[in-house]
């Protein structure tokens, strides 16, 4: 069975060894009533849903200071650093990873990630690797107060400073609050350009804000087509029957899983081009769900590599995951496999297919085996890896989990449980409080 909405397919046959007609009739009506406090904005958390409407308000207010600060960025260096954590950095990474090809090196600046762990091998490559180079750098912080973004700022300002002198205020942009917090009073008293992080948007909901546009639009996407494809999406996503708004039979069929003991669900791509993407999603639904002892654990997997590592748990493990593919239909590109007269390999049966038909065989035939193995999977497939459907997918899964959430019965949009190891760290480290 499929559903399409926009140009996102969720195809799900292959649950049904689990999941039964009754399931789905019994889940109608809640999914209906998750859907309604999204809509109505009458569940918890309900001042972070700003990114409901996001893509047509950035299409319509924000997006030529993006595209302009973006083209005098692309102009003017060669190596752009985004520092920023969670939220603030997973979405640009994911976009730029997706849509960036390898032979396109050199046509947009390089993209460097810093602040994102406190590894001080990590920092001291970066700053070393950066010292012959033209350097913008994009400093990301909602709070503004985040130790590891920070951290790296203190380093990567100091390094500009000594650089570019008074130039590099010029050189750093700030991504923060409208008027809190101390990057926001830092780049106020530095003369930073600013671009705003809106109030009712949290840090896993705002790749599609300057957060993640500005680094996206920095390596040459275009971000006006993506923010087309999440506000395509976010109007046909407002359709109430479940058997045709994909988003919510996807969060319906999750928690029909798990109320059936399935734990943890992976997500699993075929093009590692993707492996961000899932690092962004791992983030999203995590964050969203893991709470008040409950939630379904995001795990991801790269397919085909991890078929030779992961795929044994998979097929034979514990019995408590169900997957869910991301599938594009179309590559970028595509080789036909030649024919070899000696044919010591034993391929010439597949001489003339191409690389990505067979990528693709082999996804039916794992989604045959774990299927077949206790696995229930669905598969959301998009015709092509490029900006637009990029976008659609970014909101599909926001809308998705917001859904999910409220039927699990958590805040989709609260994350109390981070604060727990940040308490503990500041005691050992001496913060005075
Ligand atoms: O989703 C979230 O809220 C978090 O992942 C934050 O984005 C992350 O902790 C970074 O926070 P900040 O932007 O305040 O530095």
């Amino acid at each position: 069975m499929q559903i399409a909405a926009g140009k996102v397919t969720l195809d799900y046959d292959n649950v049904f060894r689990i999941v039964n007609e009754n399931d789905l009739v019994s889940m109608q009506k809640r999914a209906y009533e998750a859907e309604r406090k999204v809509k109505e904005k009458t569940g918890f958390g309900s001042e972070f849903l700003g990114w409901v409407n996001l893509p047509s308000v950035m299409l319509s207010t924000e997006l030529s200071s993006i595209l302009e600060a973006a083209k005098e960025i692309r102009e003017n260096c060669d190596t752009f650093i985004v520092i920023g954590i969670g939220g603030s950095y997973l979405g640009a990474r994911a976009a730029i990873e997706a849509l960036s090809s390898m032979t396109d090196a050199g046509k947009s600046p390089s993209i460097l990630y810093a602040g994102n762990n406190m590894s001080s091998d990590n920092l001291c490559e970066l700053i070393d690797c950066i010292k012959e180079k033209n350097v913008y750098v994009n400093v990301i912080s909602k709070s503004g107060t985040t130790t590891e973004p920070a951290i790296a700022f203190r380093f990567i300002r100091d390094f500009m400073v000594k650089k570019y002198g008074k130039e590099s205020s010029k050189r750093i942009i700030a991504t923060t609050d409208k008027s809190r917090g101390a990057l926001k009073e830092m780049a106020d008293n530095e003369g930073y350009r600013t671009f705003v992080i809106p109030d009712d948007v949290g840090g896993r909901f705002s790749v599609l804000t300057a957060v993640g546009l500005l680094p996206i639009a920095v390596a040459g996407i275009d971000i006006k087509s993506m923010l087309e494809g999440a506000r395509d999406m976010s109007k046909v996503l407002e359709e109430d029957d479940l058997r045709k708004n994909s988003a919510h039979m996807y969060a319906a069929l999750r928690n029909i899983l798990y109320e059936k003991g399935k734990y943890v669900e992976i997500l699993a791509n075929f093009n590692p081009k993707l492996h961000y993407f899932s690092e962004w999603w791992k983030q999203l639904y995590g964050e969203s769900e893991g709470k008040n002892g409950q939630g379904i654990y995001p795990a991801a997997v790269d397919f085909t590599t991890d078929l030779h590592s992961m795929g044994q748990w998979i097929q034979s493990g514990r019995r408590i995951i169900f997957e869910t593919f991301i599938d594009i239909e179309t590559p970028s590109k595509d080789l036909e496999i030649p024919s070899d007269s000696k044919n010591l390999d034993g391929l010439n049966y597949i001489a003339g297919k191409t690389v990505d038909y067979v990528n693709h065989k082999a996804k039916e035939g794992v989604a045959m085996a774990h299927a077949s193995g206790g696995v229930p999977n669905m598969t959301v497939s998009i015709p092509r890896l490029d900006a637009y459907h990029l976008g659609e997918l970014f909101y599909f899964f926001e809308k998705a989990v917001a859904v999910s959430g409220y039927l699990l019965g958590v805040n989709p949009f609260d994350q109390p449980g981070v604060e727990a190891y940040k308490s503990n760290m500041f005691k050992l480290l001496g913060k005075p409080s």
